[in-house]
């Protein structure tokens, strides 16, 4: 529990202090730093399009789903020099996991 807690610390300063996430950060917690301003806190959409359940991305490969955080397209900035490979497929790992979800 305090361990839990000390973890949960840490990943706060460090993101603090950098301006990203921790490398170790889950795909929750990036999301929630750097999609969820466009893609909404539920997936729902925004800014940017919907990537719950239902959503077009839902029924996308997992390729497109990297390729764009990677490499940004229109109106999405590209991730792929702010985040590592391993946090991107955290996120998309997040995604696909709300989408089976039904949330
Ligand atoms: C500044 C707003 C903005 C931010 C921040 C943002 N996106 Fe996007 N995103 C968009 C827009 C706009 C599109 C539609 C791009 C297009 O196809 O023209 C998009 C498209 C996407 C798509 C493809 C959806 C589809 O149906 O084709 C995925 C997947 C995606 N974003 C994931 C993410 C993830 C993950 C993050 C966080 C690392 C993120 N986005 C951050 C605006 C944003």
């Amino acid at each position: 529990m305090k361990r839990g807690l000390l973890a949960a610390l840490s990943t706060v300063l460090l993101t603090a202090c950098t301006g990203g996430p921790a490398p170790d950060a889950g795909g929750d917690e990036i999301y929630g730093l750097l999609c969820a301003r466009c893609h909404g806190a539920e997936l729902q959409g925004g800014v940017g399009p919907g990537l719950g359940v239902g959503s077009p991305s839902a029924g996308r490969p997992d390729e497109y789903l990297l390729t764009v955080i990677t490499r940004g397209q229109g109106g999405m900035p590209a991730f792929g020099n702010t985040l590592s490979e391993d946090q991107i497929l955290r996120l998309v790992a997040f995604i696909r996991e709300r989408q089976a979800d039904g949330s």
